[in-house]
């Protein structure tokens, strides 16, 4: 098993998840919503790369059962019914529902992967569930920290090397790129800690200052949930317990 990491999904264009095992990262905020939605009951989770797409799709859906959900700088969008806190997606308007999702980095980081063999997406409230299913799955993997706009983000990176690590604690013989060697060394010297790193990163603050504290806890609990989101035919839904 090799595994890799992207420190952000701007480095390459689509073919190249072509037939790997992705996992999409975006601890702050959207990996961890859209497990949290899953985990409420929500049917699936559409994510989309542009807000005219996400307009044009909810636009098509009838029924009451569709939710156009998503942030633009962090807010809710106009006109939509959630943003993204996952702490909005806790309550039983969510069970059984398709949810539109667009946000800045993480739902444009799925969609660009979308032609991936395998697409999962983690965070901290889920990282065992996905360490487990990979191992079992045993094939080559990488990835994606989801970033800030193309630009590094350590929150998405300290996730990544806890995964590699995780990994190579189970399975010693894995080969490592120099990426993943690296997303380790972060690891294990900011996951010491993980409320105090998210607090402390750029994102983080950004969030704190929106009055976002909330989530910010909320994002750093570690196996918090064992759901695995898995995407297919265009949307995210959870990996069935006798699945796994
Ligand atoms: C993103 O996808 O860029 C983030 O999840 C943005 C946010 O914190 O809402």
């Amino acid at each position: 098993m090799k595994i890799d990491v992207l420190l952000s999904p701007h480095n390459v264009d689509e073919l190249y998840f072509t037939a790997k095992t992705t996992v999409i990262i975006d601890v702050l905020r959207a990996t961890t919503t859209i497990a949290t939605a899953l985990e409420a009951g929500a049917k699936e989770i559409i994510p989309v790369g542009s807000l005219d797409f996400a307009m044009k799709i909810s636009g098509a859906a009838a029924g009451g059962q569709t939710l156009l959900c998503g942030e633009r700088n962090i807010n809710m969008i106009e006109g939509f019914s959630h943003g993204n806190s996952p702490l909005e997606y806790k309550d039983e308007n969510i069970e059984g529902k398709s949810i539109i999702f667009f946000t800045t980095n993480g739902s444009k980081a799925i969609v660009k992967a979308k032609f991936s063999e395998n697409l999962f997406l983690a965070s901290f409230n889920n990282l065992d569930a996905i360490v487990n299913y990979l191992i079992k799955l045993d094939k080559d993997f990488n990835i994606v920290c989801s970033a800030s706009e193309g630009v590094f983000c350590v929150e998405d990176t300290v996730c990544a090397g806890k995964i590699v690590s995780e990994v190579l604690n189970k399975k010693p013989k894995c080969e490592i790129t120099d990426a993943s060697k690296a997303a380790i060394v972060l690891y294990e010297f900011f996951g010491k800690d993980l409320l105090k790193m998210l607090s402390e990163c750029e994102h983080g603050k950004k969030l704190a200052a929106k009055g976002f504290s909330e989530d910010i806890e909320y994002c750093a609990k570690l196996n918090s949930n064992n759901i695995i989101p898995y995407f297919e035919n265009g949307s995210i839904k959870a990996i069935k317990e006798e699945e796994k």
